[in-house]
């Protein structure tokens, strides 16, 4: 099956990012938000993210122009119907996710395949919601998704493999590296972050070094291109939080048992860059300081 029109629900952080890549790619790409204020929101970041890479020359201003050209946005999930591939990128909430495929999925032709953006819930609980199993994966992004080469396609053991290949085929088209995943409970690549980030808090929780210290160590020490705290705020503690909880229900492990400092600043509404402050300050977002 060939894809040509890609739908894209959400227009947030991730959607807009993932809306970008595929009209990047050539893809005329369609984007649903629940207001059109969202949606310009979401358009303004796509203008930005394009404007940068045409300041660096990678994209030509034609290229620019031709891009936003190839996206559209719509408040009305239906008008997706006869996108061939639909991926979704709303809140991570399971029930909010079911009301947007159980719609999707009477208003849609049957052969859409449907994609999930999510990065903990369970791809196989997501798709219960509809009766194309069979057509459905999990297509997992990186924040910042117009720079971030990694994509986790994820499979459940429904999983039509033709779906999946062609699904793989599509994220490499959009110049992305996918890897190929299980549907597990982190999938790859957070099944290892998430520890490593909880870590960092239980670190410094006991005296291992200060914030800034252990973020130097590992960025330093290690070449990672930010120390963990300075990632944290970077995902957001509130999702890292969520995430921790999914995956601490799922494996009842120690290892993603959220750290009392982490559910503290998450209580207290400081869930990083997007908040202004998380373990650091944002108020000038070039030079964070530490807030503890
Ligand atoms: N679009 C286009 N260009 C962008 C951009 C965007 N969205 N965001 C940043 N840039 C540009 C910047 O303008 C900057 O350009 P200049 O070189 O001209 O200044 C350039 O990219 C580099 O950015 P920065 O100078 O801000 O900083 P950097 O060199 O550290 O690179 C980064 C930024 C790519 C984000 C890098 O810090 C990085 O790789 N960080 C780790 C990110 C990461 O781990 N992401 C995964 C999070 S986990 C996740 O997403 C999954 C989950 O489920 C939680």
């Amino acid at each position: 099956m060939e894809i040509k029109k890609v739908g894209v629900v959400g227009c947030g952080l991730m959607g807009s990012g993932i809306a970008q890549v595929a009209a990047m790619a050539g893809y005329d790409t369609l984007v649903r938000e629940v207001s059109q204020a969202l949606l310009d929101k979401g358009f303004t970041g796509i203008d930005k993210s394009l404007a940068k890479f045409v300041e660096k020359g990678t994209v030509s201003a034609d290229d620019k122009r031709a891009i936003i050209n190839r996206l559209s946005g719509t408040t009305h999930l239906e008008d997706l119907k006869d996108c061939d591939l639909i991926i979704e990128a709303v809140t991570e909430n399971l029930e909010t996710k079911h009301l947007t495929f159980r719609t999707l999925d009477s208003a849609c032709k049957p052969d859409t395949i449907f994609a999930s953006n999510t990065s903990s819930l369970s791809i196989t609980e997501i798709l219960a919601a509809t009766k194309r199993p069979q057509r459905f994966v999990g297509l997992h992004f990186f924040n910042p998704v117009p720079l971030m080469k990694l994509v986790e396609v994820v499979r459940t053991v429904v999983t039509d493999p033709a779906v999946y290949e062609t699904v793989f085929k599509f994220a490499e088209s959009l110049g992305k590296v996918p890897v190929r995943a299980r549907d597990t409970g982190g999938f790859i690549v957070n099944r290892l972050l998430v520890p490593y980030l909880l870590d960092a808090v239980r670190a410094y929780e006991e005296g291992a070094g200060s914030i800034v210290d252990i973020d130097n160590g590992m960025k330093l020490g290690c070449g990672y291109p930010m120390g963990p705290f300075t990632l944290l705020d970077f995902v957001g503690l509130d999702t890292t939080y969520y995430i921790a909880n999914i995956m601490f229900d799922e494996f009842k492990e120690k290892r993603f048992a959220s750290p009392p400092l982490l559910k503290r600043l998450v209580l207290a509404g400081h869930f990083g860059k997007k908040t202004g402050r998380g373990f650091y300050d944002w108020s000038d977002p070039k030079n964070p300081k530490p807030t503890l």
